[in-house]
């Protein structure tokens, strides 16, 4: 079964342009208590490298676009994220890693929960352990 879990955001547009709105339980299928966005990231540069024990996100590039890798310790999986309409959702046991980042891109993250670092695990041993 893939690990790739698409979300479509319908898209609010009239003549003027087009509007997202996400709101939590809706589109974003969780409580929403916190969002970030990575921006201005250097060539080269992979972000990531964690998985979470409990955090729930949604990923999407409001700009621009960046490869997310999605590993659950068995398999590994690929997706472009390329879209201000299109998103994934990213859950459970999954180790993460951001790549190919566009100049222009902003990758918008909606989480679950606060920033809390005792949720991460930043070791791949210990991930795999935790599988
Ligand atoms: P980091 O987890 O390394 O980012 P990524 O996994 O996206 O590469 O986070 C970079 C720094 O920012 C680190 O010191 C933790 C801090 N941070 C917060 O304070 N709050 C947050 O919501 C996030 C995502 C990170």
């Amino acid at each position: 079964m893939t690990m790739i879990k698409w979300l479509k955001f319908p898209s609010l547009g009239d003549s003027r342009g087009s509007l997202v709105a996400l709101e939590s339980s809706e589109i974003v299928p969780f409580n929403i208590k916190r969002v970030y966005y990575l921006f201005d990231t250097k060539d080269n540069v992979t972000r990531g490298n964690h998985a979470h024990k409990k955090l729930k996100q949604v990923m999407l590039c409001i700009k621009g676009s960046c490869t997310v890798s999605l590993d659950n310790g068995f398999s590994r999986e690929c997706v472009n994220l390329n879209s201000p309409i299109n998103g994934i959702l990213v859950e459970g046991l999954i180790w993460r890693e951001m790549s190919n980042f566009t100049k222009d891109c902003i990758l918008l993250v909606i989480a679950s929960e606060n920033y809390d670092e005792s949720d991460y695990i930043r070791d791949y041993n210990e991930f795999k352990k935790s599988i």
